[in-house]
């Protein structure tokens, strides 16, 4: 077999070792069953217990209330970015965060379903920061505010979440999920597309407070409408089982090898503060993208001196076993995504090369 090499994507991203070994052991026979998970009825005992592991996993990692279900809808995060406004709009109007490239997709497409604010846009400054509480025009009768906790493609992060009083807040948490502590019950709703942090592609982790789904008008397409999605327990139709089962085993990963999400903040602070210490040394050989109080601990988007310098980086971290290191089109430059699954050696490994690269290059 071909080595694993470090895998720096933003999405589909490096899952946990641990849980692709377990993955591969488990595949062709999932104990009792004699049948792989993909091979099962969603509606058996079997799948049953891992769908509810999936659920209480999440709930126990981020301390959420009765108060919450936790759906897995198809679709990714992209559908959701729909959704929520077909659901949640009812004839008000949405206070969006226009923070980068990401929150200003889920802008456009609330646009279609009827009126929308911008609290505040980080689109001048190039989405290079995220605001500050105070900079943040709200509507206090708002249906309510959709931020983006951590966009992607800049690497940007908010540290703190936006205050938004008694309008129900709704995060696109898709590159930060599950990666450090956040008080979850605060949220309206949360949601995250798998791909990153906790599972294949094709699926948003979707958490939601009770009370906001009742606010869903009748006659929505079923699998478009949250209060249908929540009273079959995300089982109206076939559900992606893969994925959930996939959940399941990385939020078992979490609390039983990591120790829950505390620890896996601290050793994402490690990792990030070890990427950024390389840039910052560099004399501005490598310039961040990011304002630095922003710095995202997930993408880490940087430029080298000339375009040329980062197509010849990217394809020889390649060649020494990093892969997928250049940036998004519209930002240029390089980016390192280090999701919770990227080992604090995978991000030395990177660290290194880079002060290699700098000596040769420089
Ligand atoms: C912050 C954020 N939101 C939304 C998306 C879209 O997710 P999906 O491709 O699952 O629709 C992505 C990335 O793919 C993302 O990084």
């Amino acid at each position: 077999m071909e080595a694993r090499v470090y895998n720096f994507s933003s999405g589909p991203a490096a899952l946990p070792l641990a849980v692709m070994e377990k993955v591969q052991e488990q595949l062709l026979v999932y104990p009792g069953v004699g049948a792989s998970v993909m091979e099962i009825s969603h509606r058996s005992k079997t799948f049953s217990a891992i769908h509810e592991a999936a659920k209480s996993g999440i709930k126990q990692l981020l301390g959420l209330s009765d108060d919450y279900r936790v759906l897995f809808v198809p679709g990714g995060a992209t559908m959701q970015f729909s959704m929520i406004p077909m659901n949640f709009l009812a004839g008000k109007s949405a206070d969006y965060i226009q923070c980068g490239t990401w929150g200003d997709k889920a802008l456009k497409e609330a646009k279609k379903f009827g009126e929308t604010r911008i609290a505040w846009s980080g689109k001048a400054e190039g989405y290079s920061r995220m605001p500050a509480n105070t900079e943040l025009v709200l509507n206090p009768d708002a249906a309510y505010l959709h931020f983006t906790a951590n966009e992607t493609i800049e690497g940007i992060e908010f540290f703190q979440e936006p205050e938004s009083g008694n309008v129900p807040l709704i995060c696109d948490a898709s590159s930060n999920f599950l990666s450090k502590p956040i008080p979850a019950n605060n949220y309206a709703m949360i949601y995250a597309g798998a791909q990153k942090n906790v599972g294949p592609s094709g699926m948003a982790v979707v958490i939601v407070r009770q009370d906001l789904i009742e606010r869903a008008p009748a006659g929505l397409p079923v699998l478009l409408d949250y209060r249908v999605m929540a009273e079959n327990d995300s089982l109206y139709n076939t559900p992606p089982s893969f994925g959930i089962y996939i959940v399941s085993l990385v939020t078992q990963w979490l609390i039983e090898e990591i120790g829950g999400l505390g620890k896996m903040e601290a050793i994402n602070i490690e990792k990030a503060k070890r990427l950024y210490a390389v840039i910052d040394g560099s004399g501005g050989y490598y310039r961040g993208h990011a304002v630095p109080e922003c710095r995202s601990r997930m993408n880490v988007t940087f430029r080298l001196p000339d375009e040329t310098l980062e197509a010849r980086f990217v394809s020889q971290a390649k060649e020494a076993g990093m892969h997928e290191l250049k940036g998004h089109r519209s930002v240029g430059g390089c980016r390192a995504s280090i999701y919770n699954a990227m080992p604090l050696e995978g991000v030395q490994a990177l660290c290194d090369f880079m002060v290699d690269f700098q000596k040769n290059n420089g």
